[in-house]
């Protein structure tokens, strides 16, 4: 017999950012962070889980990724697997009759519906999927908080993932992590007119990981301290607020501050760490000059570690936005847009 199991996870993307971990073996961040999750229609990765004991044991637990095979021995994958196996160990140990599937090996087969050359993050939905597909194989009792614990050990922004809608990462402050967790803040359809619009700069991997960049930026930036110190704190309760009173003027705000925030410590790390590129630079004065037509804050941008830009803005100001960005998706040059080097993904992304 073989047992199966399979889910979705979608991408998100921070409007206030996780930078710097505290603990990198446990995977702790320095701050907490809050994101919107997009729609699982545009941007998800399918996992299937299974198990049996006809697996061969020398075969070992394995992972297709996108069609091929993925090494999984990497401490951050091995660190999930370890926890959801010992938590369905406890279920077999409780109850004789369950199947001894903590003992089996496990087929991972995972997809993802977006081109990996788009370049977005998709370590969140990735390991976010892993989780909740393991879990559900092995049916844990466990709610998306729990989860989000297991994933968060995989990839810091995958907790994130667990949830739809406006999602805090809560940094915690006990030393075994078991307080760093994302939750809900907020459900998708509070606020149904936000959309995103993604907009592939480049599609080239990036230069620095994310996870080296921010221990170089926690070890070398001064800027850093002040960051995680006062701005952060105050952009997650402004960034609160303007999501319970869909005061889009102030989440816009927050989101550019802390992309530009999190982009200045990179600047500032010792030897510099460069995401952002000239076209990103034109995404932003491009934002700027539409928000000045509309003569208030229609759009906001944000980057991640890379050249690529989110636009977030509300569907009813859906030309004025997407209206300009239509042309550089079309091939129009905009403000140093070169029509070469973007390729549109879905330009227009609802929330999960
Ligand atoms: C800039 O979650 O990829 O996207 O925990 O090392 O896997 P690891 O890092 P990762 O970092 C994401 C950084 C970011 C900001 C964010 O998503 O909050």
């Amino acid at each position: 017999k073989v047992y199966r199991a399979s889910t979705t996870a979608p991408v998100n993307i921070a409007v206030v950012k996780y930078w710097g971990k505290r603990d990198a073996k446990l995977n702790l961040p320095t701050n907490s962070s809050l994101s919107v999750t997009l729609s699982q229609a545009d941007l998800r990765t399918l996992t299937t889980a299974s198990c049996s004991a006809s697996f061969p044991a020398s075969e070992g637990d394995s992972l297709l990724l996108n069609g091929e095979p993925s090494d999984i021995s990497g401490a951050r994958t091995q660190a999930c697997l370890r926890e959801l196996r010992s938590r369905r160990a406890a279920l077999e140990a409780a109850d004789p009759s369950l199947p001894k599937l903590s003992t089996y090996p496990l087929r991972l087969v995972s997809e993802n519906n977006f081109p990996t050359a788009a370049g977005l993050a998709s370590s969140a939905a990735g390991f976010a999927a892993l989780v909740r597909a393991i879990a559900n194989l092995y049916e844990l009792p466990a709610s998306p908080s729990e989860l989000s614990l297991i994933a968060r050990q995989g990839s810091g922004s995958a907790c994130r993932s667990l949830f739809g809608g406006y999602v805090a990462w809560r940094m915690g402050n006990k030393a075994d992590g078991t307080d760093s967790m994302a939750d809900q803040v907020a459900e998708a359809s509070h606020w149904p007119d936000m959309r995103a619009l993604v907009l592939v700069v480049s599609a080239a991997k990036k230069g620095v990981s994310s996870s080296s960049g921010m221990q170089q930026t926690v070890a070398t930036s001064g800027l850093f301290r002040e960051r995680i110190a006062t701005v952060v704190p105050e952009n997650m309760a402004i960034m609160e607020k303007a999501i319970a009173e869909k005061d889009f003027e102030k989440f816009a705000e927050v989101t550019m501050r802390d992309s530009n925030s999190f982009h200045a410590t990179c600047a500032d790390t010792y030897p510099p760490i460069f995401y952002m590129n000239d076209v990103s630079r034109a995404a932003i004065r491009a934002v700027e000059a539409i928000n000045e037509k509309a003569g208030r804050t229609v759009a906001a941008y944000t980057f991640d570690a890379g050249p690529n830009a989110v636009i977030y803005y509300q569907e009813k100001d859906t030309e004025a936005v997407v209206g300009t960005f239509y042309h550089v998706l079309q091939g129009a040059d905009i403000g140093g847009w070169k029509s070469a080097d973007i390729k549109g993904l879905k330009p227009t992304i609802s929330l999960d």
